[in-house]
């Protein structure tokens, strides 16, 4: 047995003692024996019913059984005031990165085609640039908008008060730094060489500290908690916030996996960023966002609890689906197909949960921002997930591997599925912290249509493209070059799509920064789609 794979056993074994005596916490402390009335846990008395969107003027969202000024709602208000600048420290900076990161993808993306774009500057080759958007949208825009995200739900699911929110504030900065010194790395071609993993380790432990540091106040604030009940929410954002500083750390480990064992732990790291750090991190925001909007519970909290102990059994296991074909043990590639597949059973369970909720009030979608980007998101994670499963098949991966197909579905995912969470996520919670509407119902109709659009062109023309490149590079009669031109109109379809995109993120930039500044009138009602005048004319 070589050292890699029995550090990686012994690891496996250590984590799988910890989520063992994590479900039999949660057995003996009952966590599964509720049923309905656990996933009431986020209503205070009174306000199922109602939808908090937003909350700023709650005296018409509730009834008569809870004044508006009563105390779990007093709590809830000093609760998000407690997490204000810890949240707006992590929001602030993930927006300013998915600014950067997005141009950073427009001009991967344009050189593709053209590939003179830009040709005469070292720093601006495919190869430098490529990484600098992988890395700013993942660990600038996706995890740290993640991170604001959970800091700021947290104390409302825990009904208490941030504790040490200044840690926090001082874990954005160090991340930050982290982020600025490993993308100027990447631009001068210092690399460690593997994808999702090139900031050199050096840098890497500013992650660990930043993180580190943000982790504190979110155990100061657990231990703290006013409810004993956990809801699914708090499950998979407390798991993701210890799942993540362990794979990061194991992952980044130097001189350690050499050769082929190094791509398995690559691989092993990159798919479970995905599936351990920011996909919980998306369903439990939707787990949250849409029962609180519509004010009904989700349909089935026990199936939603199956869904997260599932999804921590299978999801784990997948990322060597990345190395079907490589240099790797069969079994090892095997066991990653099968737990891809079966996958399905803790992406069904989310969906019936998510798509359940919605059920016959799919009417409010045509007013609430946040109801929209979220369940569209929730929407997505269903389809890239069933179509993830798929493509891991030896049958499926032999024509999608190595083609623009996986790149498309790579945004499905981290764009259509997390990135418009998040967004409906910041509509949620900028009102809330700001005491203030968003300024320009037009303004996030177009950065609404523009991303829409613009992933629309990007996701169909790049599954298109892709599984044509695939079905050709099979044709051993096919000549490389002819395979090349045969895709260049679907490449100039994604740069499109993706200068849409890029479009709404600026729209959505200067939205933000307005509602910063308090920019606009001071108004009392929710900033929706329609106006007030629309919907009563409707
Ligand atoms: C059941 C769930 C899923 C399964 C089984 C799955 C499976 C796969 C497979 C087989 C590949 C292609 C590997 C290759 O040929 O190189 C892939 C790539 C990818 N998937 Fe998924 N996927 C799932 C869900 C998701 C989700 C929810 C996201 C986003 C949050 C996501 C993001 C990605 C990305 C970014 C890549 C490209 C990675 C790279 O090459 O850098 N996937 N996935
Ligand atoms: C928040 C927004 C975005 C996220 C989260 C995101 C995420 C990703 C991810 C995970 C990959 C790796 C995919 C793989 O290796 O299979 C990637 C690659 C890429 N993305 Fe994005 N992306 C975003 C926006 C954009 C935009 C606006 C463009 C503009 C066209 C773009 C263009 C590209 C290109 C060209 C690649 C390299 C593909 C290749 O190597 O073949 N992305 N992005």
């Amino acid at each position: 047995m070589t050292p890699t794979i029995a550090v990686l056993l012994i690891v496996t074994f250590l984590v799988s003692v910890v989520g063992l005596l994590a479900l039999i916490w949660s057995i003996a402390t009952n966590q599964f024996g509720h049923g309905k009335e656990a996933a009431k846990t986020i209503f205070p008395p009174g306000e199922e019913g109602h939808g908090e969107d937003p909350a700023r003027d709650i005296s018409d969202t509730l009834d008569g059984n809870l004044p508006p000024n009563s105390e779990a709602i007093n709590a809830r208000q000093r609760a998000d005031f407690s997490s204000r600048g810890p949240v707006l420290a992590w929001l602030c900076s993930a927006v300013f990165w998915l600014v950067v990161g997005s141009f950073y993808g427009l001009i991967s993306s344009t050189k593709m085609h053209m590939p003179e774009f830009l040709a005469n500057s070292e720093w601006l080759t495919f190869g430098r640039v490529r990484p600098m958007h992988l890395n700013a949208v993942t660990y600038g825009w996706a995890s740290m908008a993640g991170i604001g995200v959970a800091l700021f739900l947290l104390p409302r699911l825990f009904r208490t008060a941030l504790v040490g929110a200044r840690f926090a504030i001082t874990g954005s900065v160090i991340w930050n730094v982290g982020l600025v010194l490993g993308l100027i790395a990447i631009n001068l071609g210092l690399s460690d060489g593997e994808e999702w993993l090139e900031f050199p380790w050096q840098i890497d432990i500013l992650f660990v500290i930043g993180g580190a540091l943000c982790a504190v106040p979110l155990v100061l604030t657990a231990a703290n908690r006013k409810v004993e009940h956990l809801y699914v929410t708090s499950w998979y954002f407390m798991a993701a916030l210890v799942w993540f500083p362990f794979l990061f750390l194991i992952a980044n480990l130097p001189f350690t996996f050499p050769g082929a064992s190094g791509a398995t732990v690559n691989w092993w790291f990159a798919h479970n960023v995905l599936g351990l750090w920011v996909t919980p991190i998306g369903i439990g925001t939707a787990y949250y966002l849409i029962p609180k909007i519509l004010g009904r519970p989700i349909i089935s909290y026990q199936l939603s609890l199956l869904g997260f102990w599932s999804l921590a059994l299978f999801y784990s296991q997948v990322g060597i689906h990345h190395l079907v074909g490589g240099p790797i043990p069969t079994w090892l590639v095997t066991l990653s197909i099968v737990h891809s597949v079966m996958m399905s059973i803790p992406v069904i369970t989310v969906a019936i949960n998510h798509h359940g909720t919605m059920w016959g009030h799919f009417g409010r979608l045509k007013d609430s921002p946040t109801l929209r980007f979220v369940w569209i998101g929730a929407l997505m994670y269903t389809v890239s997930s069933l179509q993830g499963s798929m493509e891991a098949l030896r049958s499926v991966n032999v024509i999608t591997h190595f083609t623009h197909y996986t790149v498309a579905h790579a945004h499905l995912g981290m764009y259509a599925f997390l990135s418009f969470i998040l967004f409906g996520a910041v509509y949620f919670i900028m009102p809330r912290l700001m005491d203030w509407e968003w300024p320009w119902r037009r303004m996030i109709s177009v950065h609404f249509w523009l991303v829409s659009v613009g992933i629309l062109i990007y996701f169909v023309s790049l599954t298109i493209g892709g599984w044509k490149e695939g079905v050709a590079l099979l044709d051993a009669d096919m000549p490389f070059m002819d395979i090349v031109r045969m895709t260049l109109p679907y490449l100039e379809a994604r740069t499109i799509g993706g200068a849409l995109m890029t479009l709404g993120h600026l729209v959505f930039a200067v939205h933000f920064i307005a509602m910063l500044r308090r920019s606009g009138e001071r108004r009392y009602q929710p900033t929706l789609f329609r106006s007030a005048k629309q919907e009563a004319s409707q």
